[in-house]
């Protein structure tokens, strides 16, 4: 009974976010150049970003609006560079925001971001079955995943050479690479500037910046979502009969042990990222942990640890709003703060995903249920606090419509 009048209260919730989203979409959509993509968010975030992008090509999917799911991909791809990298920024019509030395006189960042991109075209071709839009962008995404292994590689995981390329840009955990305890947010500004400086000091020469050891991190979320992405392009590749199946199922269990030897800790037992080769992150319970299930690589047993110990244990991560990026027994956790101990819809996306992967379809449905909640209460926001739902960071922010595609196993 209980559990009927919380979907049914969960159904209504959803079709009134639904109506609310409608307007954001149409508030943050542009048209440049004969391109159509989706901005984050018209204040804060006005130029297209790479794993937005993606995220948005899947609600578009879930949505059943093809054409723009299909789209976003389009002018994302239009924005590679020739060495095949897709930037993490393209900037379309440019402004005053967001005005940094890139190193470039290109129209882009020279950053890359988690390479989301395999795993959104197969969701467009799971719900379209079209085989010439896979054929269309199927090459590009091939140069971009050759490009991470080739320039960012190391022992078959990649290398992310600044925090804006992990996605998780203020991460708790990359205090540790820069020796800084408890750094304000002006003190982590300068800092990824003068990273960024350094890196284009190199002109943008990746394997000569990653020897220096100046930012070189093998983030755990990022390899997640590369090996993911990587089981996407071999399928992507089997539906048009590429010759590339044979690379990416070649590749495909090199990386899957790769991930177990350099990832795990063996102290913790539990997976984690590493900067400098092999040196272990400190403030290593953090929302990442759950990736390796959205990359289906923990064991059963790993599955439920991270489950039972972590993401149900309320001293840690099972706040009131979950899913918070750090700990809340984590002495650094900052439930207000960007990365530092907010909740993320699209952390709670890949969590969901993950859970559904294993099984604990009881707990991806409650994480779901939790998400609209805190939508519900304060609107689509860029992040939460965990413990109020109170909105910040940049309002009307677009992948917070992840929450739509929380409803199957996909
Ligand atoms: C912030 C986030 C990054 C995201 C961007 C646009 O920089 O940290 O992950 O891509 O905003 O939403």
């Amino acid at each position: 009974m209980e559990q009927n009048i919380t979907e049914m209260n969960n159904n209504n919730n959803l079709q009134k976010l639904k109506s609310e989203f409608s307007d954001l979409l149409k508030e943050n959509q542009r048209e440049s150049r004969g391109y159509k993509y989706t901005v984050p968010s018209p204040h804060l975030y006005p130029y297209q970003w790479l794993w937005d992008s993606c995220f948005h090509s899947i609600i578009y999917t879930r949505l059943g609006e093809l054409g723009w799911a299909k789209d976003e991909i389009r002018s994302l791809i239009a924005g590679q560079w020739e060495n095949g990298m897709l930037p993490h920024m393209i900037y379309w019509e440019k402004n005053e925001m967001h005005n940094v030395n890139w190193g470039t006189e290109k129209n882009t960042s020279s950053l890359t971001q988690p390479p989301m991109i395999a795993y959104a075209v197969e969701r467009v071709w799971k719900a379209s079955k079209d085989d010439d839009f896979v054929r269309e962008v199927f090459p590009s995404l091939v140069r971009f995943y050759k490009w991470l292994r080739d320039e960012r590689g190391e022992d078959k995981l990649i290398r992310c050479v600044h925090p804006w390329e992990t996605g998780e840009d203020d991460f708790v955990a990359w205090d540790s690479i820069y020796k800084v305890k408890e750094p304000s947010k002006k003190i982590l500004e300068n800092l990824k500037i003068d990273i960024l400086d350094r890196f284009v000091k190199t002109e943008l020469n990746s394997k000569e910046f990653l020897k220096m050891n100046i930012f070189s991190l093998k983030s755990l979320l990022f390899n997640s979502v590369y090996l993911r992405n990587l089981e996407s392009m071999r399928l992507l590749a089997n539906i048009i009969s590429s010759p590339e199946e044979e690379y990416f199922q070649e590749l495909l269990p090199k990386v899957r042990e790769a991930f177990k030897k350099n990832l795990f800790n063996n102290q913790f037992k539990i997976y984690s990222s590493y900067y400098d080769g092999n040196v272990c992150i400190e403030n290593i319970e953090n929302s990442s942990i759950f990736l390796p299930l959205f990359a289906n690589i923990s064991s059963e047993e790993e599955a439920k640890e991270l489950v039972e110990k972590y993401l149900k244990n309320e001293d840690k991560f099972w706040l009131r709003y979950p899913v918070p990026t750090s700990s809340a027994d984590d002495e650094n956790f900052q439930p207000n703060r960007y990365w530092r101990g907010s909740s993320w819809v699209n952390i709670n996306w890949f969590i969901y995903k993950g859970l559904r992967c294993y099984g604990y379809d009881k707990v991806a449905q409650e994480v779901r249920d939790a998400t609209i909640r805190m939508i519900n209460k304060t609107g689509f926001w860029e992040y939460y606090n965990p413990i109020n739902a109170k909105g910040l960071g940049a309002k009307n922010l677009t992948w917070s419509g992840l929450v739509f595609d929380m409803d199957n196993p996909d």
